[in-house]
Protein backbone atom coordinates (compact mmCIF):
# COMPACT_ATOMS: atom_id res chain seq x y z
CA UNK A 1 0.00 0.00 0.00
CA UNK A 2 1.39 3.33 -1.18
CA UNK A 3 0.67 6.45 0.10
CA UNK A 4 -0.63 9.16 -2.38
CA UNK A 5 -1.00 13.02 -1.93
CA UNK A 6 -3.43 14.68 -4.68
CA UNK A 7 -3.67 18.38 -5.16
CA UNK A 8 -5.95 19.97 -7.78
CA UNK A 9 -5.25 23.49 -8.34
CA UNK A 10 -7.91 25.66 -6.56
CA UNK A 11 -10.30 27.71 -7.89
CA UNK A 12 -10.65 31.28 -8.01
CA UNK A 13 -13.58 32.33 -5.18
CA UNK A 14 -15.14 34.90 -7.65
CA UNK A 15 -17.68 32.92 -9.32
CA UNK A 16 -19.38 29.49 -10.29
CA UNK A 17 -16.63 27.66 -12.28
CA UNK A 18 -17.42 26.16 -15.84
CA UNK A 19 -17.24 22.49 -17.32
CA UNK A 20 -13.53 23.76 -18.91
CA UNK A 21 -12.38 24.68 -14.97
CA UNK A 22 -14.00 21.50 -14.20
CA UNK A 23 -12.32 18.96 -16.34
CA UNK A 24 -8.87 21.10 -16.32
CA UNK A 25 -8.22 20.19 -12.54
CA UNK A 26 -10.52 18.42 -10.24
CA UNK A 27 -12.43 16.12 -12.18
CA UNK A 28 -9.40 14.32 -12.83
CA UNK A 29 -8.01 14.42 -9.73
CA UNK A 30 -10.81 13.46 -8.43
CA UNK A 31 -10.91 9.97 -10.74
CA UNK A 32 -6.99 9.54 -9.97
CA UNK A 33 -7.98 9.67 -5.97
CA UNK A 34 -10.93 7.72 -6.39
CA UNK A 35 -8.83 4.80 -8.39
CA UNK A 36 -6.07 4.95 -5.77
CA UNK A 37 -8.28 4.29 -2.94
CA UNK A 38 -10.02 1.48 -4.54
CA UNK A 39 -6.78 -0.31 -5.29
CA UNK A 40 -6.45 0.07 -1.83
CA UNK A 41 -4.02 3.21 -1.56
CA UNK A 42 -4.02 5.50 1.51
CA UNK A 43 -4.81 8.71 -0.41
CA UNK A 44 -5.20 12.26 1.11
CA UNK A 45 -6.73 14.79 -1.26
CA UNK A 46 -6.75 18.39 -1.30
CA UNK A 47 -8.55 21.19 -2.84
CA UNK A 48 -9.69 24.42 -1.50
CA UNK A 49 -10.88 27.95 -2.74
CA UNK A 50 -8.33 30.92 -3.68
CA UNK A 51 -9.93 33.56 -2.01
CA UNK A 52 -6.99 36.54 -2.37
CA UNK A 53 -6.74 39.44 -4.91
CA UNK A 54 -8.40 42.27 -6.43
CA UNK A 55 -10.54 40.45 -7.90
CA UNK A 56 -12.17 38.98 -5.03
CA UNK A 57 -12.01 42.61 -3.73
CA UNK A 58 -13.79 43.59 -6.60
CA UNK A 59 -16.71 40.80 -7.17
CA UNK A 60 -17.44 40.87 -3.57
CA UNK A 61 -17.73 45.09 -3.88
CA UNK A 62 -20.21 44.17 -6.83
CA UNK A 63 -22.32 41.94 -5.19
CA UNK A 64 -22.82 44.70 -2.47
CA UNK A 65 -21.13 42.37 0.74
CA UNK A 66 -17.89 42.79 2.88
CA UNK A 67 -15.29 40.58 1.14
CA UNK A 68 -15.08 38.60 4.37
CA UNK A 69 -19.12 37.63 4.02
CA UNK A 70 -18.42 37.06 -0.04
CA UNK A 71 -15.78 35.34 0.14
CA UNK A 72 -17.89 32.63 3.27
CA UNK A 73 -20.41 32.54 0.67
CA UNK A 74 -18.75 31.80 -2.25
CA UNK A 75 -16.69 29.04 -0.72
CA UNK A 76 -20.31 27.53 0.37
CA UNK A 77 -21.21 27.47 -2.94
CA UNK A 78 -18.52 25.87 -4.54
CA UNK A 79 -18.31 23.37 -1.69
CA UNK A 80 -21.80 22.47 -2.58
CA UNK A 81 -20.78 22.08 -6.44
CA UNK A 82 -18.28 19.99 -5.78
CA UNK A 83 -20.10 17.74 -3.47
CA UNK A 84 -22.80 17.55 -6.35
CA UNK A 85 -20.30 16.67 -8.74
CA UNK A 86 -18.94 13.94 -6.36
CA UNK A 87 -15.96 15.12 -6.31
CA UNK A 88 -14.02 13.41 -2.97
CA UNK A 89 -11.75 15.98 -1.28
CA UNK A 90 -10.71 14.89 1.76
CA UNK A 91 -10.68 18.87 2.57
CA UNK A 92 -12.18 21.51 0.67
CA UNK A 93 -10.22 24.14 2.21
CA UNK A 94 -10.09 28.27 2.04
CA UNK A 95 -6.83 30.04 1.18
CA UNK A 96 -8.03 32.49 4.03
CA UNK A 97 -7.71 30.22 6.64
CA UNK A 98 -5.98 31.38 9.63
CA UNK A 99 -3.44 27.81 8.67
CA UNK A 100 -2.51 29.33 5.53
CA UNK A 101 -2.42 32.96 6.81
CA UNK A 102 0.47 31.34 9.37
CA UNK A 103 1.94 28.94 7.13
CA UNK A 104 2.59 31.93 4.59
CA UNK A 105 3.95 34.57 6.42
CA UNK A 106 6.49 31.14 7.96
CA UNK A 107 7.44 30.47 4.48
CA UNK A 108 7.98 34.45 3.75
CA UNK A 109 10.19 34.46 7.21
CA UNK A 110 12.04 31.47 6.17
CA UNK A 111 12.79 32.80 2.58
CA UNK A 112 14.32 36.28 4.68
CA UNK A 113 16.48 34.40 7.00
CA UNK A 114 17.97 32.75 4.17
CA UNK A 115 18.13 36.09 2.08
CA UNK A 116 15.99 35.55 -1.05
CA UNK A 117 14.04 38.09 0.08
CA UNK A 118 14.56 41.89 -1.43
CA UNK A 119 12.70 44.82 -0.52
CA UNK A 120 12.27 47.24 -3.14
CA UNK A 121 11.16 50.39 -3.58
CA UNK A 122 8.49 51.05 -6.59
CA UNK A 123 5.96 53.86 -8.23
CA UNK A 124 2.46 52.78 -8.65
CA UNK A 125 -0.56 54.72 -9.49
CA UNK A 126 -2.93 55.47 -6.42
CA UNK A 127 -6.25 56.73 -6.86
CA UNK A 128 -7.51 59.23 -4.57
CA UNK A 129 -10.77 58.66 -4.86
CA UNK A 130 -10.77 55.09 -4.29
CA UNK A 131 -8.49 55.78 -1.53
CA UNK A 132 -6.13 52.71 -2.78
CA UNK A 133 -3.41 51.68 -5.24
CA UNK A 134 -4.44 50.25 -8.49
CA UNK A 135 -3.15 47.45 -10.12
CA UNK A 136 -1.57 47.53 -13.32
CA UNK A 137 -4.70 46.06 -15.04
CA UNK A 138 -7.14 48.22 -12.78
CA UNK A 139 -6.02 51.39 -15.13
CA UNK A 140 -7.73 52.22 -18.20
CA UNK A 141 -6.82 54.88 -20.26
CA UNK A 142 -5.59 55.61 -23.98
CA UNK A 143 -3.31 53.25 -25.90
CA UNK A 144 -0.14 55.65 -27.27
CA UNK A 145 0.52 52.83 -29.88
CA UNK A 146 -2.72 52.54 -31.30
CA UNK A 147 -5.56 54.85 -30.05
CA UNK A 148 -7.80 52.39 -28.47
CA UNK A 149 -9.11 54.49 -25.82
CA UNK A 150 -9.73 51.39 -23.26
CA UNK A 151 -6.06 50.05 -23.09
CA UNK A 152 -5.52 48.43 -19.55
CA UNK A 153 -2.40 49.41 -18.15
CA UNK A 154 -0.57 45.86 -18.49
CA UNK A 155 -1.42 45.73 -22.06
CA UNK A 156 -3.63 46.95 -24.67
CA UNK A 157 -5.67 44.53 -26.18
CA UNK A 158 -6.32 45.85 -29.61
CA UNK A 159 -2.81 46.00 -30.62
CA UNK A 160 -1.41 43.77 -27.81
CA UNK A 161 1.51 46.08 -26.90
CA UNK A 162 2.87 45.30 -23.27
CA UNK A 163 2.41 48.37 -21.58
CA UNK A 164 3.01 50.49 -18.53
CA UNK A 165 0.36 52.47 -16.69
CA UNK A 166 2.38 55.57 -16.97
CA UNK A 167 2.31 54.95 -21.00
CA UNK A 168 -1.76 55.64 -21.15
CA UNK A 169 -2.62 58.84 -22.30
CA UNK A 170 -5.68 60.52 -20.07
CA UNK A 171 -5.49 57.36 -17.10
CA UNK A 172 -8.69 56.33 -15.04
CA UNK A 173 -9.09 54.74 -12.53
CA UNK A 174 -11.34 51.06 -13.80
CA UNK A 175 -12.61 50.88 -10.53
CA UNK A 176 -14.41 54.06 -10.11
CA UNK A 177 -13.60 55.53 -13.40
CA UNK A 178 -11.62 58.54 -11.39
CA UNK A 179 -9.03 60.53 -13.47
CA UNK A 180 -7.59 61.52 -9.57
CA UNK A 181 -4.72 59.57 -10.15
CA UNK A 182 -1.21 60.42 -8.76
CA UNK A 183 2.08 58.06 -9.11
CA UNK A 184 3.42 57.05 -5.05
CA UNK A 185 6.48 55.21 -3.66
CA UNK A 186 5.82 52.08 -1.90
CA UNK A 187 7.76 49.31 -1.03
CA UNK A 188 7.25 45.76 -1.90
CA UNK A 189 8.90 42.23 -1.30
CA UNK A 190 10.66 40.41 -4.03
CA UNK A 191 11.77 37.03 -3.79
CA UNK A 192 15.10 36.35 -6.03
CA UNK A 193 14.08 33.69 -8.09
CA UNK A 194 16.69 34.12 -10.20
CA UNK A 195 19.13 32.84 -7.32
CA UNK A 196 17.43 29.74 -7.54
CA UNK A 197 17.62 29.28 -10.90
CA UNK A 198 20.37 26.13 -10.98
CA UNK A 199 18.39 24.14 -7.72
CA UNK A 200 14.84 24.53 -10.22
CA UNK A 201 16.86 23.49 -13.62
CA UNK A 202 18.79 19.92 -11.58
CA UNK A 203 15.10 19.43 -10.38
CA UNK A 204 12.77 20.09 -13.48
CA UNK A 205 16.06 18.14 -15.54
CA UNK A 206 15.43 15.29 -12.90
CA UNK A 207 11.56 14.84 -13.82
CA UNK A 208 12.34 12.66 -16.77
CA UNK A 209 8.52 10.99 -16.60
CA UNK A 210 6.58 14.26 -16.36
CA UNK A 211 4.33 14.67 -19.29
CA UNK A 212 5.99 17.05 -22.49
CA UNK A 213 3.17 19.87 -21.99
CA UNK A 214 4.48 20.12 -18.45
CA UNK A 215 8.26 20.32 -19.22
CA UNK A 216 7.82 22.40 -22.26
CA UNK A 217 5.73 24.59 -20.19
CA UNK A 218 8.12 24.81 -17.09
CA UNK A 219 11.34 25.29 -19.50
CA UNK A 220 10.38 27.83 -21.40
CA UNK A 221 9.99 29.83 -18.39
CA UNK A 222 13.53 29.02 -17.14
CA UNK A 223 14.98 29.51 -20.36
CA UNK A 224 13.41 32.48 -21.90
CA UNK A 225 15.75 35.31 -22.42
CA UNK A 226 13.96 36.88 -19.30
CA UNK A 227 12.17 34.04 -18.29
CA UNK A 228 12.72 33.25 -14.30
CA UNK A 229 12.19 36.96 -13.06
CA UNK A 230 12.31 37.81 -9.60
CA UNK A 231 8.79 37.98 -8.53
CA UNK A 232 7.02 40.85 -6.55
CA UNK A 233 5.47 38.73 -3.86
CA UNK A 234 4.34 41.63 -1.82
CA UNK A 235 0.23 44.41 -2.56
CA UNK A 236 -1.09 47.54 -1.78
CA UNK A 237 -4.42 46.04 -0.78
CA UNK A 238 -6.77 45.40 2.19
CA UNK A 239 -7.57 41.60 1.32
CA UNK A 240 -4.97 38.90 1.91
CA UNK A 241 -2.69 37.39 4.48
CA UNK A 242 -0.87 40.08 6.16
CA UNK A 243 2.76 40.65 5.66
CA UNK A 244 4.66 38.96 8.56
CA UNK A 245 8.11 37.50 9.23
CA UNK A 246 6.74 34.65 10.27
CA UNK A 247 5.48 35.67 13.42
CA UNK A 248 7.00 38.92 13.72
CA UNK A 249 6.18 42.69 12.36
CA UNK A 250 7.98 43.54 9.24
CA UNK A 251 8.81 46.95 9.47
CA UNK A 252 7.82 48.76 6.60
CA UNK A 253 5.29 46.48 5.08
CA UNK A 254 2.33 47.60 7.49
CA UNK A 255 -0.99 47.34 6.32
CA UNK A 256 0.05 45.66 3.43
CA UNK A 257 -0.49 41.79 2.21
CA UNK A 258 0.91 38.76 0.60
CA UNK A 259 0.47 38.69 -3.10
CA UNK A 260 -2.53 36.16 -4.14
CA UNK A 261 -0.43 33.80 -6.32
CA UNK A 262 2.30 33.70 -3.05
CA UNK A 263 -0.03 32.19 -0.79
CA UNK A 264 -2.55 30.15 -2.87
CA UNK A 265 -0.02 27.03 -3.44
CA UNK A 266 0.78 27.08 -0.01
CA UNK A 267 -2.74 26.43 0.74
CA UNK A 268 -2.52 22.90 -0.36
CA UNK A 269 -0.19 22.68 2.88
CA UNK A 270 -2.41 24.54 4.54
CA UNK A 271 -5.62 22.59 3.23
CA UNK A 272 -4.10 19.56 4.97
CA UNK A 273 -3.91 21.12 8.02
CA UNK A 274 -7.19 22.47 8.23
CA UNK A 275 -7.92 19.09 7.28
CA UNK A 276 -5.96 17.97 10.96
CA UNK A 277 -8.22 20.08 12.86
CA UNK A 278 -11.66 19.61 11.20
CA UNK A 279 -11.02 16.09 12.29
CA UNK A 280 -9.65 16.75 15.81
CA UNK A 281 -5.96 15.16 14.30
CA UNK A 282 -2.69 16.68 15.87
CA UNK A 283 -0.07 18.38 13.90
CA UNK A 284 1.63 14.67 13.28
CA UNK A 285 -1.44 14.10 11.05
CA UNK A 286 -0.87 16.25 8.34
CA UNK A 287 2.73 16.62 8.78
CA UNK A 288 3.43 13.37 7.99
CA UNK A 289 2.12 14.19 4.18
CA UNK A 290 4.11 17.15 3.65
CA UNK A 291 7.16 17.01 6.00
CA UNK A 292 9.99 14.36 4.43
CA UNK A 293 11.30 14.43 8.20
CA UNK A 294 8.29 13.71 9.75
CA UNK A 295 6.80 10.30 7.44
CA UNK A 296 6.52 11.98 3.73
CA UNK A 297 9.72 10.75 2.70
CA UNK A 298 7.48 7.44 1.22
CA UNK A 299 4.09 9.94 -0.07
CA UNK A 300 4.27 10.41 -3.52
CA UNK A 301 2.74 13.61 -4.64
CA UNK A 302 0.17 14.54 -8.05
CA UNK A 303 -0.67 17.60 -8.77
CA UNK A 304 -3.45 18.57 -11.16
CA UNK A 305 -3.81 21.70 -12.89
CA UNK A 306 -4.81 23.49 -16.30
CA UNK A 307 -1.41 24.47 -18.59
CA UNK A 308 -1.73 28.23 -17.53
CA UNK A 309 -0.96 26.92 -14.43
CA UNK A 310 1.90 25.55 -14.88
CA UNK A 311 4.62 28.14 -14.57
CA UNK A 312 3.42 28.72 -10.87
CA UNK A 313 3.31 25.02 -10.17
CA UNK A 314 7.23 24.06 -11.56
CA UNK A 315 8.93 27.53 -11.06
CA UNK A 316 7.16 29.80 -8.29
CA UNK A 317 6.10 27.65 -5.85
CA UNK A 318 8.81 25.49 -5.72
CA UNK A 319 11.30 28.21 -5.49
CA UNK A 320 8.93 28.92 -1.88
CA UNK A 321 9.79 25.11 -0.90
CA UNK A 322 13.52 24.92 -1.92
CA UNK A 323 13.87 28.74 -0.76
CA UNK A 324 13.10 27.89 2.62
CA UNK A 325 15.70 25.26 2.92
CA UNK A 326 13.03 22.85 5.05
CA UNK A 327 12.53 19.45 4.13
CA UNK A 328 8.55 19.94 2.35
CA UNK A 329 7.58 17.60 -0.03
CA UNK A 330 8.07 18.68 -3.60
CA UNK A 331 5.92 17.54 -6.65
CA UNK A 332 6.50 14.12 -7.88
CA UNK A 333 4.13 14.25 -10.87
CA UNK A 334 2.57 17.29 -12.36
CA UNK A 335 -0.23 16.56 -14.97
CA UNK A 336 -1.43 19.52 -16.97
CA UNK A 337 -4.58 19.73 -18.99
CA UNK A 338 -4.83 22.28 -22.23
CA UNK A 339 -8.18 23.90 -22.80
CA UNK A 340 -12.04 22.57 -23.43
CA UNK A 341 -13.41 24.72 -26.10
CA UNK A 342 -17.37 25.54 -26.39
CA UNK A 343 -19.41 24.86 -29.45
CA UNK A 344 -17.75 26.76 -31.74
CA UNK A 345 -15.92 29.34 -29.21
CA UNK A 346 -14.11 29.39 -25.91
CA UNK A 347 -16.17 29.01 -22.43
CA UNK A 348 -16.53 32.53 -21.05
CA UNK A 349 -17.52 33.80 -17.62
CA UNK A 350 -17.69 37.30 -18.56
CA UNK A 351 -20.52 36.11 -21.39
CA UNK A 352 -21.92 33.23 -19.63
CA UNK A 353 -21.05 31.59 -22.51
CA UNK A 354 -20.85 27.76 -22.09
CA UNK A 355 -22.24 25.75 -18.88
CA UNK A 356 -21.56 26.38 -15.63
CA UNK A 357 -21.24 23.86 -12.65
CA UNK A 358 -24.58 24.50 -11.30
CA UNK A 359 -26.61 25.12 -14.86
CA UNK A 360 -25.15 21.50 -15.52
CA UNK A 361 -25.92 19.22 -12.30
CA UNK A 362 -29.69 21.27 -12.81
CA UNK A 363 -30.29 19.61 -15.96
CA UNK A 364 -28.45 16.14 -15.70
CA UNK A 365 -27.03 13.94 -13.04
CA UNK A 366 -23.46 14.13 -12.18
CA UNK A 367 -22.57 11.17 -14.02
CA UNK A 368 -23.11 12.43 -17.34
CA UNK A 369 -20.97 15.38 -17.09
CA UNK A 370 -18.38 13.54 -15.58
CA UNK A 371 -18.38 10.56 -18.02
CA UNK A 372 -18.59 12.80 -21.47
CA UNK A 373 -15.78 15.54 -20.15
CA UNK A 374 -13.56 12.43 -18.71
CA UNK A 375 -13.44 10.34 -21.98
CA UNK A 376 -12.67 13.90 -23.69
CA UNK A 377 -10.31 15.30 -21.61
CA UNK A 378 -8.19 17.90 -23.16
CA UNK A 379 -5.15 15.99 -23.17
CA UNK A 380 -2.90 16.00 -26.14
CA UNK A 381 -4.15 18.99 -27.58
CA UNK A 382 -7.73 21.14 -27.26
CA UNK A 383 -11.14 19.36 -27.26
CA UNK A 384 -14.15 21.01 -27.71
CA UNK A 385 -17.64 20.40 -26.32
CA UNK A 386 -20.59 20.16 -28.32
CA UNK A 387 -24.31 18.93 -27.88
CA UNK A 388 -23.92 16.93 -30.32
CA UNK A 389 -21.04 14.88 -29.20
CA UNK A 390 -22.41 15.57 -25.74
CA UNK A 391 -26.16 13.38 -26.68
CA UNK A 392 -24.27 10.73 -28.57
CA UNK A 393 -21.86 9.37 -25.82
CA UNK A 394 -24.26 9.67 -23.56
CA UNK A 395 -27.03 8.06 -25.25
CA UNK A 396 -24.32 5.53 -27.06
CA UNK A 397 -21.86 4.64 -24.08
CA UNK A 398 -23.96 5.16 -21.20
CA UNK A 399 -27.39 4.43 -22.14
CA UNK A 400 -27.11 2.13 -24.69
CA UNK A 401 -23.60 0.36 -23.95
CA UNK A 402 -23.64 -0.01 -20.29
CA UNK A 403 -27.36 0.85 -19.18
CA UNK A 404 -28.96 -1.18 -21.45
CA UNK A 405 -26.77 -3.98 -20.26
CA UNK A 406 -27.78 -4.13 -16.89
CA UNK A 407 -31.44 -3.15 -17.15
CA UNK A 408 -31.48 -6.51 -19.98
CA UNK A 409 -29.75 -9.07 -17.41
CA UNK A 410 -31.21 -7.93 -14.61
CA UNK A 411 -34.60 -7.68 -15.86
CA UNK A 412 -34.88 -11.13 -17.40
CA UNK A 413 -33.33 -13.21 -14.48
CA UNK A 414 -35.94 -11.99 -12.60
CA UNK A 415 -38.58 -12.93 -14.90
CA UNK A 416 -36.99 -16.47 -15.56
CA UNK A 417 -35.31 -17.27 -11.82
CA UNK A 418 -36.55 -14.71 -9.77
CA UNK A 419 -34.56 -12.58 -7.64
CA UNK A 420 -31.74 -14.67 -6.36
CA UNK A 421 -28.27 -15.25 -7.94
CA UNK A 422 -29.19 -18.92 -10.17
CA UNK A 423 -27.06 -21.65 -9.22
CA UNK A 424 -27.64 -23.50 -12.14
CA UNK A 425 -25.17 -25.01 -14.74
CA UNK A 426 -21.21 -24.45 -14.82
CA UNK A 427 -19.27 -21.58 -16.99
CA UNK A 428 -18.24 -23.04 -20.01
CA UNK A 429 -15.74 -22.83 -22.82
CA UNK A 430 -17.14 -19.31 -23.97
CA UNK A 431 -17.30 -17.29 -20.31
CA UNK A 432 -14.17 -18.87 -19.99
CA UNK A 433 -13.22 -16.30 -23.06
CA UNK A 434 -14.71 -13.88 -21.73
CA UNK A 435 -12.93 -13.87 -18.56
CA UNK A 436 -9.83 -13.90 -20.34
CA UNK A 437 -10.58 -11.26 -22.00
CA UNK A 438 -11.55 -9.20 -19.54
CA UNK A 439 -8.68 -9.79 -17.05
CA UNK A 440 -6.41 -8.53 -19.66
CA UNK A 441 -8.15 -5.67 -20.20
CA UNK A 442 -8.39 -4.45 -16.58
CA UNK A 443 -4.93 -5.49 -16.05
CA UNK A 444 -4.43 -2.48 -19.68
CA UNK A 445 -7.15 -0.45 -17.56
CA UNK A 446 -5.05 -0.01 -14.10
CA UNK A 447 -1.95 1.04 -16.66
CA UNK A 448 -3.91 3.62 -18.07
CA UNK A 449 -5.30 5.42 -14.52
CA UNK A 450 -1.89 4.64 -13.03
CA UNK A 451 -0.14 7.03 -15.93
CA UNK A 452 -3.20 9.25 -15.83
CA UNK A 453 -4.25 8.81 -19.14
CA UNK A 454 -7.25 9.99 -18.83
CA UNK A 455 -9.19 9.65 -22.01
CA UNK A 456 -7.36 6.20 -23.00
CA UNK A 457 -8.71 5.19 -19.73
CA UNK A 458 -11.95 5.85 -20.20
CA UNK A 459 -11.63 4.26 -23.98
CA UNK A 460 -10.81 1.06 -22.41
CA UNK A 461 -13.29 0.79 -19.65
CA UNK A 462 -16.03 1.43 -22.36
CA UNK A 463 -14.45 -1.32 -24.14
CA UNK A 464 -14.76 -3.15 -20.95
CA UNK A 465 -18.47 -2.96 -20.87
CA UNK A 466 -18.79 -3.63 -24.72
CA UNK A 467 -17.62 -7.30 -24.81
CA UNK A 468 -19.70 -7.79 -21.73
CA UNK A 469 -22.30 -6.83 -24.37
CA UNK A 470 -20.94 -9.04 -27.31
CA UNK A 471 -20.78 -11.71 -24.66
CA UNK A 472 -24.69 -11.95 -24.14
CA UNK A 473 -25.40 -11.18 -27.56
CA UNK A 474 -23.38 -14.26 -28.57
CA UNK A 475 -24.61 -15.94 -25.69
CA UNK A 476 -28.23 -15.20 -26.36
CA UNK A 477 -29.58 -16.26 -23.07
CA UNK A 478 -33.04 -15.89 -23.69
CA UNK A 479 -32.91 -18.04 -26.51
CA UNK A 480 -30.73 -21.00 -24.44
CA UNK A 481 -33.16 -20.73 -21.18
CA UNK A 482 -35.70 -23.12 -23.86
CA UNK A 483 -33.24 -25.14 -24.67
CA UNK A 484 -30.94 -25.77 -21.88
CA UNK A 485 -32.05 -23.53 -18.03
CA UNK A 486 -29.58 -24.76 -16.74
CA UNK A 487 -27.12 -23.61 -19.05
CA UNK A 488 -28.56 -20.13 -19.31
CA UNK A 489 -28.65 -19.85 -15.39
CA UNK A 490 -24.53 -20.29 -15.28
CA UNK A 491 -24.71 -17.11 -18.35
CA UNK A 492 -26.75 -15.05 -15.82
CA UNK A 493 -24.61 -16.08 -13.02
CA UNK A 494 -21.86 -14.80 -14.96
CA UNK A 495 -23.82 -11.68 -16.29
CA UNK A 496 -25.09 -10.77 -12.63
CA UNK A 497 -21.14 -10.93 -11.57
CA UNK A 498 -19.74 -9.09 -14.40
CA UNK A 499 -22.21 -6.09 -13.19
CA UNK A 500 -20.80 -6.12 -9.93
CA UNK A 501 -16.73 -6.26 -11.23
CA UNK A 502 -18.44 -2.69 -13.42
CA UNK A 503 -19.81 -1.22 -10.18
CA UNK A 504 -15.91 -1.46 -8.64
CA UNK A 505 -14.09 -0.82 -12.13
CA UNK A 506 -16.95 2.08 -13.33
CA UNK A 507 -16.90 3.70 -9.59
CA UNK A 508 -14.10 6.45 -10.64
CA UNK A 509 -15.96 7.37 -13.52
CA UNK A 510 -19.50 7.30 -12.42
CA UNK A 511 -19.53 6.73 -9.04
CA UNK A 512 -23.19 7.11 -8.41
CA UNK A 513 -24.19 4.78 -11.42
CA UNK A 514 -21.75 2.14 -9.50
CA UNK A 515 -23.15 2.89 -6.27
CA UNK A 516 -26.70 2.10 -8.23
CA UNK A 517 -25.27 -1.31 -9.74
CA UNK A 518 -23.59 -2.55 -6.44
CA UNK A 519 -26.32 -1.91 -4.63
CA UNK A 520 -28.73 -3.60 -7.11
CA UNK A 521 -26.65 -6.62 -7.14
CA UNK A 522 -26.72 -6.72 -2.92
CA UNK A 523 -23.19 -6.77 -2.52
CA UNK A 524 -21.01 -4.30 -0.69
CA UNK A 525 -17.67 -5.87 -1.65
CA UNK A 526 -15.83 -3.04 -3.72
CA UNK A 527 -12.52 -4.52 -3.70
CA UNK A 528 -10.87 -3.94 -6.20
CA UNK A 529 -10.94 -7.60 -9.21
CA UNK A 530 -7.02 -8.34 -9.05
CA UNK A 531 -8.18 -11.82 -9.82
CA UNK A 532 -10.63 -11.78 -12.18
CA UNK A 533 -12.05 -15.20 -12.06
CA UNK A 534 -12.52 -14.93 -8.39
CA UNK A 535 -14.63 -11.98 -8.71
CA UNK A 536 -16.61 -13.21 -11.53
CA UNK A 537 -17.75 -15.77 -8.49
CA UNK A 538 -17.92 -13.40 -6.15
CA UNK A 539 -21.92 -13.36 -6.48
CA UNK A 540 -22.88 -16.61 -5.11
CA UNK A 541 -25.83 -18.84 -5.95
CA UNK A 542 -28.90 -17.70 -3.85
CA UNK A 543 -27.20 -14.50 -3.11
CA UNK A 544 -30.71 -11.92 -3.80
CA UNK A 545 -30.17 -9.07 -6.35
CA UNK A 546 -32.61 -6.74 -7.54
CA UNK A 547 -33.59 -4.91 -10.79
CA UNK A 548 -32.15 -0.85 -10.47
CA UNK A 549 -33.84 1.66 -11.53
CA UNK A 550 -33.03 3.13 -15.23
CA UNK A 551 -29.04 3.73 -14.64
CA UNK A 552 -28.75 6.28 -17.59
CA UNK A 553 -31.58 8.37 -19.79
CA UNK A 554 -31.24 9.27 -23.40
CA UNK A 555 -31.05 13.27 -24.22
CA UNK A 556 -33.60 13.96 -26.87
CA UNK A 557 -33.13 15.94 -29.96
CA UNK A 558 -35.38 18.93 -28.34
CA UNK A 559 -33.12 19.04 -25.55
CA UNK A 560 -30.17 19.58 -26.96
CA UNK A 561 -31.48 21.63 -29.00
CA UNK A 562 -32.82 24.01 -26.51
CA UNK A 563 -29.58 23.40 -24.24
CA UNK A 564 -27.69 24.41 -27.30
CA UNK A 565 -29.40 27.52 -27.50
CA UNK A 566 -29.83 28.37 -23.68
CA UNK A 567 -26.25 28.52 -22.88
CA UNK A 568 -24.79 30.39 -26.03
CA UNK A 569 -25.14 33.75 -24.93
CA UNK A 570 -25.42 36.05 -22.26
CA UNK A 571 -26.46 34.68 -18.42
CA UNK A 572 -29.23 35.53 -17.33
N1 LIG B 1 -6.91 29.99 -8.80
C1 LIG B 1 -5.98 29.61 -9.82
C2 LIG B 1 -6.71 29.36 -11.12
O1 LIG B 1 -7.88 29.06 -11.09
C3 LIG B 1 -5.24 28.35 -9.45
C4 LIG B 1 -4.43 28.48 -8.23
S1 LIG B 1 -3.67 27.00 -7.92
C5 LIG B 1 -2.59 27.32 -6.68
O2 LIG B 1 -6.10 29.47 -12.17
F1 LIG B 1 -2.75 26.52 -5.78
F2 LIG B 1 -1.42 27.31 -7.08
F3 LIG B 1 -2.82 28.47 -6.20
ZN1 LIG C 1 -3.07 49.64 -28.69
Amino acid sequence: MARILITSAIPYINGIKHLGNLVGSQLPADLFARFMRARGHEVMFICATDEHGTPAELAAAKAGKPVEDYCAEMHQVQKDLAAGFRLSFDHFGRSSSQRNHRLTQHFAGKLAQNGLIEEVLEKQVFSIDDNRFLPDRYITGTCPNCGNTSARGDQCEECTKQLDPTDLINPRSSISGSTNLEVRETKHLFLRQRSLRDKLEAWIDSKTDWPILTTSIAKKWLNDGDGLQDRGITRDLYWGIPVKKGDEPWPGMEGKVFYVWFDAPIEYIAGTAEWADANGQPDAAWERWWRTDKGAADVTYYQFMGKDNVPFHTLSFPATILGSGEPWKLVDYLKSFNYLNYDGGQFSTSQGRGVFMDQALSILPADYWRWWLLSHAPESSDSEFTWENFQGSVNKDLADVLGNLVSRVTKFATSKFGTTIPAGGTFGPQETALIADLGARIREYEALMEQMEVRKAAAELRAIWVIGNEYLQSAAPWSVVKTDPEQAQAQIRLALNLIRVYAILSQPFIPDASATMMQAMGSTDWSWPTDVPEAMRALSAGATFSVPENLFRKITDEERADWQSRFSGIRT
